[in-house]
């Protein structure tokens, strides 16, 4: 779309902050690296103080900045010097990792934090190139090696990296690093969410050590229409790419393929295979893989599937599934705060496998890569969503390139991944035209991108005027979607939990539906009569009530009941109930379950395949 490439060029021209995604880095998860992660020094810079001069002009944008700007790392030459900040003698802050969790005194700090690591590295060129690679960095990040801007990233929980090979020294390299987590009528998400605004280098940080050609790109994919036909592409990076020969083997299904690139070190392919294991949830088979060429070699797992629907039915290899799942966000079960480890997928995905789910909701922005690298060990299947949630600044340009560009990151990096099956464009946003044709825009592109997955979208339910007891689905943008999907909230926000036995649905539409969300609050260990609010009771009721509505329902494929474990909200006051958190998990924040997780365990349990 020219709008589209305008854009591209006014933001590579420098009006805009330029994104870094158009080199994204494909499986860096099994590239040797250098990791950056543990102390960093730290300063937190409320008035950003370090970045713009006192006539608001940014240091990095001057001729010779001023010695005052921290990027610089400045210290002083003789004793008269002034130089008002000192990174080296800073307390210090993990990384990864949100300050927020770290240090008290941050909970609700939101603004600039400046980050600082030193580290030396030996490296000569002739060895190849150097990359510097953020996992994620909520949410403005302006990255800085040895003085010179690297550039900027927007968005809280996507990948994205910078070529450093001329910039590395042998000693003392200093990378410094501006992370802002303000939020911003303009930002994606935007001012209001309900959930805690972790800042920070929430996720690892690496450096790549990449020879002078290499594999940057490749989407390898069983053919939509044909079972025994793989296809995708591959793309290099380097200089001089075209005829290079990639070789593409997967000896479980005696592929061993030479092909060459055209000038632009790229290269499409279909491969015919037989005999293959499809990836399902039941067997979740993954495939090695192993692509070389003269110069680079990159080993992944990737499980072949398709996934389609057909009339009110979602097929996994033709077979009509339901998904049986739950929302999650992610917070680390293990120590609070933003999670990221592996250990903490670990522990939310056995959660969900213990309440008897075959299918995850990743709410309400993507997760970390281990998410769904181990759902495609586990054979669950996975949601992942942009982070468009409520009410964007759906009229400004910039917005939509910055849901694009973080939509396209999450892609580039999971489109591999089997265990992936629907692409979520937003949460719970105003049917109004600007939205319809933000979102009808974010889902074209998500076709060019990706043809193999669904798209979907959690729309909001309404009821009609002269019957408010029947609920629809009444939202153009239902049209766009693969996957009807929808939130209520009947119980909780709507009426008791006997309400349930009154609402009759009308889904017009002849698709497949999932309920993205339902569900309600509970202080664990607090008991009392159901009718009491809050109580443990009154939670087990209300999914009581609800999955009876649900069995009355036509055409649900799945649901994502809200949700696994509590999280932290600053929307949630209610002292000793909430106190800043949101109740509404079947785990409490200290993994105790609740009697509502017994409820939907045994549905789930009882719950027959279509
Ligand atoms: C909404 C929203 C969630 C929110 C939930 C709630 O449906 O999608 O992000 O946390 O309701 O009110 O608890």
């Amino acid at each position: 779309m020219i709008r589209d490439y305008l854009f591209h060029f006014i933001l590579v021209v420098g009006f805009f902050p330029v994104f870094s995604q158009v080199d994204l880095i494909q499986n860096v998860y099994n590239r040797n690296s250098t990791s950056l992660n543990g102390s960093w020094h730290y300063i937190v810079d409320p008035y950003e103080n370090g970045y713009y001069n006192y006539r608001l002009m940014p240091f990095d944008q001057q001729e010779s900045p001023n010695a005052g700007a921290f990027f610089l790392n400045s210290k002083p030459k003789s004793p008269s010097d002034l130089i008002e900040y000192n990174f080296d003698i800073m307390d210090t802050i993990q990384v990864p990792g949100d300050w927020n969790s770290q240090k008290p005194e941050l909970l609700y700090y939101e603004g600039t934090v400046w980050y600082k690591k030193s580290f030396d590295y030996t490296f000569t060129k002739s060895q190849g190139r150097l990359f510097l690679y953020f996992e994620a960095s909520n949410y403005k990040t302006e990255v800085y090696l040895n003085g010179t801007k690297l550039g900027t990233h927007i968005g809280g929980f996507t990948p994205f990296n910078f070529e450093i090979t001329d910039l590395v020294k042998e000693k003392d390299n200093f990378l410094i690093v501006k992370v802002d987590n303000k939020r911003l009528k303009e930002g994606v998400p935007t001012l209001n969410t309900d959930w805690w605004n972790y800042g920070g280098i929430t996720r690892n940080v690496k450096i790549l050590e990449m020879p002078e050609i290499f594999i940057q790109d490749y989407f390898i994919q069983l053919h939509p229409e044909d079972t025994q036909l793989l296809k995708g592409h591959v793309l290099l990076n380097g200089e001089d790419l075209d005829r290079k020969k990639i070789r593409i083997s997967i000896p479980g299904l005696n592929v061993d393929q030479v092909m060459k690139t055209n000038t632009a070190g790229y290269v499409t392919f279909e491969i015919q295979a037989f005999d293959i294991q499809y990836w399902s949830t039941a067997k979740p088979f993954l495939y090695d893989i192993v692509l070389a060429t003269d110069d680079d070699k990159i080993r992944d797992q990737i499980g072949f599937r398709t996934i389609r629907t057909k009339g009110s039915q979602i097929l996994l290899n033709n077979n009509p599934v339901y998904l049986k799942g739950i929302s999650i966000h992610e917070e680390s079960p293990l120590h609070g705060g933003r999670g990221s480890t592996k250990e903490d997928a670990e522990q939310l995905l056995t959660w969900a496998q213990e309440l008897g789910c075959n299918y995850v909701r990743l709410a309400h922005y993507p997760h970390n890569e281990h998410m769904v690298r181990l759902a495609d060990q586990k054979g669950i299947l996975v949601w992942e969503e942009n982070p468009v949630y409520w009410t964007i600044d759906w009229e400004n340009e910039a917005t939509y390139q910055n849901a694009k560009n973080q939509l396209a990151e999450l892609i580039a990096r999971d489109k591999n991944r089997a265990s992936v099956i629907i692409w979520s464009m937003a949460n719970e946003t105003p049917n109004v035209p600007a939205r319809n044709s933000f979102l009808s825009r974010l889902a074209e592109f998500t076709r060019t991108k990706d043809a193999t997955r669904l798209i979907s979208a959690a729309l909001e339910q309404k009821s009609f005027e002269d019957d408010p007891n029947t609920r629809t689905i009444d939202d153009p943008f239902a049209d766009k979607v693969d996957v009807l999907s929808f939130n209520q909230y009947i119980g909780w926000y709507d009426g008791l939990p006997e309400k349930c036995g009154l609402i009759r649905w009308n889904i017009k539409q002849d698709k497949p539906v999932i309920i993205s969300e339902f569900g309600g609050g509970a202080k664990q260990g607090y008991f009392g009569d159901k009718s009491v609010r809050w109580t443990e009771e009154y939670q087990e009721d209300l999914y009581i009530q609800t999955l009876k509505m649900v069995d009355r329902m036509e055409k649900v494929s799945g649901m994502s009941p809200w949700i696994l474990v509590d999280f932290r909200s600053p929307r949630r006051v209610l002292p000793k109930i909430q106190d800043g958190w949101n109740r509404k998990g079947l785990l409490s924040d200290e993994g105790k379950r609740k009697k509502a997780f017994y409820v939907l365990q045994n549905y789930y349990l009882l719950k027959k395949m279509p």
